[in-house]
């Protein structure tokens, strides 16, 4: 993260946020703050209540109490779409593409780009453009796929996923949510991912990053928060601690010991 973007405002904050299902308290007043440039890591264990906040986040549902905000401004998210108007994205493992689309056009759904027709018409998509425009997405972010009209349902789980981040960065995307990015991934893809996170944060973009892969976590999160049963127990700076210590925060131990 870059000096000037680590004095900038938050681009995204939950304050305060509470969400109940029926009887079962899923999360708990969570603060949350990630700004440009910022990678943001949240961990807990299963249940804890991460994929509940990021859904949060992102419009998907809505929390029981508490505010969201938008570079300080308080905003109300009914579903995903009104998220993505503010420049939030979410990336999730399996919901990320149309498998049976191609690159360009998963890159291009529901924003396909037209030649002005004759009569007024809506015109011919302009397929020539979209590619050159989906081929720079991918470059950009040094993601090697050389065919963009290649179906999205022949890449390997790391290339879609990266396929989806190129397309939340290529529409402007100011934050983005991951949810276990790497969790069905090998060793190569996962690293990949890593790389991709890194170029995206350095574009300025804020990243929270859902994970159970706790080496990753600490390598590409310049913080980590981490949820136990619904509350946020630990906001750890990532220069300031090792691996071990974000485990024990996540089973409680730390919390014990104090
Ligand atoms: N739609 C729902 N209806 C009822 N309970 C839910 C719903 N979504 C989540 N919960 C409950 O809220 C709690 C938090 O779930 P959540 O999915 O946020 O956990 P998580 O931290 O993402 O876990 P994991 O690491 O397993 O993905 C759990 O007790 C879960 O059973
Ligand atoms: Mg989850």
């Amino acid at each position: 993260m870059s000096g000037d973007t680590a004095s900038a405002g938050p681009v995204l904050e939950a304050r305060n946020v509470s969400r109940t299902f029926g009887s079962v308290i899923a999360l708990s007043d969570v603060n949350l703050e990630v700004r440009p440039g910022e990678v943001v890591g949240l961990v807990g264990d299963n249940g804890a209540g991460k994929s509940t906040l990021l859904k949060i986040l992102c419009g998907a549902l809505q929390p029981s109490s508490g505010q969201l905000l938008v570079r300080g401004e308080p905003v109300t998210f009914h579903s995903p779409k009104d998220s993505r108007g503010r420049g939030i994205e979410v990336v999730y493992q399996d919901l990320a593409l149309a498998t049976e689309l191609s690159i360009v056009e998963n890159i291009f759904l529901g924003r396909e780009r037209r030649r002005a027709g004759i009569l007024g018409r809506a015109g011919f998509l302009d397929r020539a453009a979209m590619a050159r425009d989906a081929k720079e997405s991918l470059d950009s972010l040094a993601i090697e796929i050389s065919d963009v009209e290649a179906r999205c349902g022949l890449l390997s789980g790391g290339q879609r996923q990266a396929v989806a981040v190129a397309r939340a960065v290529r529409w402007g995307s100011r934050v983005l949510l991951l949810d276990e990015p790497t969790a069905a991934l090998a060793v190569m893809e996962a690293d990949k991912i890593g790389g991709l996170v890194n170029e995206v944060a350095s574009q300025g973009v804020g990243v929270v990053l859902v994970s159970h892969n706790m080496p990753q976590v600490h390598q590409l999160c310049h913080r980590i928060l981490v949820l136990l049963r619904g509350r946020i127990v630990a906001d750890l700076r990532r220069d300031e601690i090792k691996v071990e210590d974000i485990v024990m925060w996540i089973t409680g131990a730390a919390l014990a010991s104090r």
